[in-house]
């Protein structure tokens, strides 16, 4: 799907539709509700459990929604028990993957270096990498949000064929702000911002202002249709990454056409 000026909506539906129960109710229910929807120049991008990936790319309507996985691995195939390959994902018709979530690297100890050598696999294979970057709540207490997001990227980055740039899609994830980590408060508006600012800034220096222009950054962190203005719109950011307001169908597409 071509992205340029279009506001992205990246559905992470994390570990959860948790049985095929739970599943066939989520696609049916959107499926209605993308019907009764109105019109969108905005793209939707799903990505459901990779168990589930060939069930949403054959049910749902492909002219308005785009498809993803949640990670993969770094090579193509081979013996890597347990782990899929960027070819798997694009051979059942998903075109982005997510890398770097916060969550992988807490709880499956996920480095930069494995996600920059992931990167590098997924932008062989002619996907577009979802790269997850942001603080947790004892960096931001420590006032390093911004140091941490530049070691991010710089690590992340590294070595990346400057052609291939423009097909990353960065995401600024503050991890205080997820929604299963009980925030208190979200982002202001000018947390936001800064984060953006420092990312643009990042990439004008590395790769030049053509190469900056046509990356997009979004924003992830318990975004609905209620606070859409406040992490997505007035912010100026060129998207978001939902994850529990996923689950529920008429709420994500309410997401996308707040959009509009
Ligand atoms: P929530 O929308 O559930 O907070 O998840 C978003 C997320 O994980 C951002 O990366």
């Amino acid at each position: 799907m071509n992205l340029e000026n279009k506001k992205l909506v990246v559905a992470n539906f994390k570990m959860n539709l948790a049985s095929k129960t739970e599943k066939d109710y989520w696609l049916s229910n959107f499926i209605k509700a993308e019907k009764k929807s109105e019109a969108t120049k905005n793209a939707l991008i799903l990505c459901p459990p990779a168990i589930f990936l060939d069930e949403f790319v054959k049910n749902i309507n492909s002219k308005t929604t785009s498809f993803g996985a949640q990670n993969c691995f770094w090579e193509d195939k081979g013996s890597f028990t347990g782990e899929i390959s960027p070819e798997m994902i694009k051979s059942l018709g998903g075109e982005f993957v997510i890398l770097g979530h916060s969550e992988r690297k807490r709880f499956l100890k996920e480095t930069n270096e494995m996600i920059n050598s992931k990167t590098k696999r997924v932008l062989k294979s002619g996907l577009s990498p979802i790269i997850c970057v942001g603080e947790n709540a004892e960096e931001k207490r420590n006032d390093q949000g911004l140091e941490i997001i530049l070691n991010q990227l710089n690590s992340i980055l590294e070595g990346i064929n400057r052609g291939l740039i423009n097909k990353i899609i960065l995401c600024y994830e503050p991890v205080w702000a997820i929604s299963a980590n009980k925030p208190d408060h979200l982002p202001t508006i000018n947390e936001i911002m800064g984060a953006k600012l420092l990312i643009k800034k990042f990439l004008v220096e590395e790769y030049g202002v053509n190469i900056a222009k046509r990356v997009k950054i979004i924003y992830g962190g318990s975004a609905d249709s209620k606070n859409i203005n406040q992490v997505c719109l007035e912010p100026e950011m060129d998207g978001v990454l939902v994850g529990k307001a996923s689950l529920i169908p008429n709420e994500l597409i309410k997401i996308v056409t707040s959009l509009n």
